[in-house]
């Protein structure tokens, strides 16, 4: 059952990200952006003014203001298991964008202060929200395909050859693997979504056709504890690609987007069932963001909606994650520790 009351969040981090989170946020069912803040006082200011938005002077007073009962972050990568522990501490439910963290040590870590408190943690893996990936994974969940065997998933994008080399999301401490933690991570959810969690990866990166010395080009082969692969694909030197495909015993399915999930045209969903014709269906562009942040603030406010996304899955995603740094880096295949 859905509340009808709005939910109150203060988000953190006015970049592009947090600039179009509370974009989205004003056409929301049940969920107001009430504060926001960024350390860039000025900027941050000037458009929280812009969207008519109270500009909060800190992080601090954002999560500790008694109006916030949620907290969006939108901050760099590495920043997000300690202002998660912090928010948890202030009693504030969390969304944090992705990746939710870098490595297990530090999910574990957020996930207990969340938990402690009893409060809900979604993440920004909207992929999971598109009307078609939500069908896809519903004829893989039913037996539609019969036994998910493998899974070939591509997300590639050219926007980030425009950026100033020294932006963080290039840096490899930020964000390792190259364009593991921008875009290969939806993938790697949309896998554990499929699978469940990993148990070994082989990851690859390489430089090869950009200025981008962290890497343009990833390529990953996960196995699954459960049974099944991924093969994964990400890379940031070519122009816009996105496809999800799951093959079974019985058929498979593949969601293609028309054109970059920022800019929508919606999505082709081509699926074939064993003895069956090949289906096509066309889907409307449909904004997923905004449907995980209000799916966010009903689980936040009770009702019986929980989140979608399992704790269980957004840890396994980490550790897979953690898996294919360090694989790309040693050039092995890596155990997941999960
Ligand atoms: N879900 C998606 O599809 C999607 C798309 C883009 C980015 N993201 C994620 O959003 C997050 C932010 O990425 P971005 O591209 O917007 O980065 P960005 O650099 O454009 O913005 C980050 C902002 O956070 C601010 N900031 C840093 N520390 C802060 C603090 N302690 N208090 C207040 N503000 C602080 C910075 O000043 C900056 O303005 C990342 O986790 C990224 O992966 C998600």
């Amino acid at each position: 059952m859905s509340n009808t009351r709005k939910f109150r969040v203060a988000v953190i981090g006015l970049g592009w990200w947090g600039q179009t989170i509370v974009k989205y946020l004003k056409s929301a069912r049940n969920i107001d952006a009430v504060l926001a803040t960024d350390l860039n006082q000025d900027a941050g200011q000037a458009f929280a003014q812009s969207q008519g938005v109270e500009f909060a002077p800190s992080f601090e007073a954002a999560i500790t203001d008694p109006r916030v009962e949620g907290v969006v972050l939108c901050t760099p990568h590495s920043m997000h298991a300690d202002q998660m522990v912090m928010v948890a501490a202030a009693g504030k439910h969390i969304f944090c964008e992705k990746p939710l963290c870098l490595n297990r040590a530090d999910v574990l870590r957020a996930m207990k202060a969340i938990n402690e408190r009893k409060l809900t943690l979604a993440v920004g893996h909207e992929r999971r929200f598109e009307p078609p990936v939500m069908k896809a994974m519903e004829m893989i969940h039913s037996g539609v395909i019969g036994k998910p065997l493998q899974m070939e998933a591509n997300f590639s994008q050219d926007k980030f050859l425009q950026m100033a080399s020294d932006n963080w999301r290039l840096n490899a401490a930020e964000a390792p693997a190259g364009p593991m933690t921008a875009t290969g991570i939806h993938l790697l959810d949309l896998s554990v979504g499929v699978f469940g969690p990993a148990e070994t990866v082989f990851a690859s990166v390489k430089q090869l056709g950009s200025p981008l010395v962290n890497g343009d080009t990833l390529a990953i082969l996960a196995t699954y504890k459960r049974g099944g692969h991924a093969l994964i694909s990400a890379i940031l030197a070519t122009p816009f690609a996105g496809r999800f495909a799951v093959f079974g015993s019985k058929g498979w399915v593949e969601v293609r987007d028309k054109t970059h999930p920022e800019a929508s045209t919606g999505w082709t969903m081509n699926w074939h069932i064993r003895g069956e014709e090949v289906q096509t269906a066309s889907y409307e562009p449909h904004p997923a963001v905004l449907s995980n942040l209000e799916a966010f603030a009903d689980a936040a406010m009770g009702g019986g909606v929980p989140y979608p996304v399992p704790q269980e899955q957004m840890l396994a995603n980490i550790c897979a994650l953690e898996a294919v740094v360090k694989s790309t880096r040693s050039g092995k295949v890596e155990t997941v520790e999960n």
